[in-house]
């Protein structure tokens, strides 16, 4: 196959990027973003500062245009993120308890109505772990709301919307061995456990300097699919973009059956939330980088 998307579509995976709606008017960002990937993640404008800049008042004018272009051009969509302690608009910051939690509530039907039967898969709780080696949970005012927000969110967004895949999603929960996988690991085993509705896990895969590729990513992807979850690359990013890594990352996801599909975090170097790590799979003039050459011939 000659695109990323027709590749990984042989074994029924897909290959996606994250879209700026602000973007897609430069003829190089789009004819790229169309030509090689057959899934779409929203980059900003389906978080919560964008769709609900005042309470009770949606507006769903950037997060249309990111889902109409995507299915205009044949692609599915994930949906990124429902509930999350960043991008919050300032309303949100300001509440607590009980008043959050309604809000929160409020939130997933908001958003999960506009798109239902939409998203193949949505993000429904963002980072709710801390880094570092507690395996806690980030403080955050969703998590002072109460430490059954997580369940909170997924039992609404079930019941919101029954067609969407619902995904945890979280970085630096790659290596097998760090306190936060195996928290998030504790997390999703409880939920399969009780009921509590949850279909998918997203591992963002922003892999740097200071948290990089580890082989034992395939050992993580397997141990969480052998729960009943799928699991999904959502943000995949590499500092230097080593071809090899980014093929060891494709082979990691390709063995695992449940492995639905990878997601890049950007078109173009010039695109990235860290350009100058030129992460991505394309050069800002557009042209191609070994490593879409390591994505593609892994695929
Ligand atoms: C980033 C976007 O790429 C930036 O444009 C924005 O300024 C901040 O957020 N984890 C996530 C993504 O889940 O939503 C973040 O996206 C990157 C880290």
């Amino acid at each position: 196959e000659s695109t990323l998307g027709a590749a990984a579509k042989q074994s029924g995976r897909y290959f996606g990027v994250a879209i700026a709606a602000n973007r897609l008017n430069d003829s190089t960002y789009s004819t790229i973003a169309n030509r090689e990937f057959n899934s779409v993640t929203a980059e900003n404008e389906m978080k919560i500062d964008a769709l609900q800049p005042q309470r009770g008042q949606f507006n769903f004018a950037a997060g249309d245009r990111v889902y109409n272009w995507a299915v205009q051009n044949g692609k599915q969509v994930r949906g990124h993120t429902l509930a999350w302690h960043s991008q919050q608009p300032g309303w949100m910051q300001n509440l607590s308890g009980g008043a959050l939690r309604q809000a929160m509530v409020d939130h997933i039907n908001g958003v999960m109505n506009h798109y239902r039967g939409k998203i193949v898969e949505w993000d429904v709780v963002n980072e709710a772990f801390a880094d570092g080696n507690s395996g806690a949970r980030r403080d955050s005012n969703l998590q002072r709301s109460g430490n059954d927000w997580i369940e909170v969110a997924f039992r609404a967004a079930r019941a919101a919307d029954p067609s969407a895949k619902l995904c945890y999603n979280d970085y630096n929960v790659e290596n097998w061995n760090a306190a936060k996988t195996q928290a998030m690991y504790a997390m999703v085993r409880d939920f399969k456990q009780r009921g509590v509705p949850i279909d998918c896990v997203g591992f963002q895969a922003h892999f740097n300097d200071g948290s990089p590729y580890n082989s034992n990513f395939r050992t993580t992807l397997q141990s969480f699919a052998a729960l009943g979850v799928d699991v999904s690359v959502t943000e995949l990013d590499i500092q230097g973009a080593s071809p090899t890594t980014y093929g060891n990352v494709v082979n990691d996801c390709l063995a695992v059956t449940r492995c639905l599909g990878i997601t890049v975090w950007g078109v173009r170097d010039t695109d990235s939330w860290r350009s100058h790590h030129t992460p991505l799979l394309f050069n800002g003039d557009g042209s191609k980088k070994p490593a879409y050459n390591g994505v593609l011939n892994a695929l």
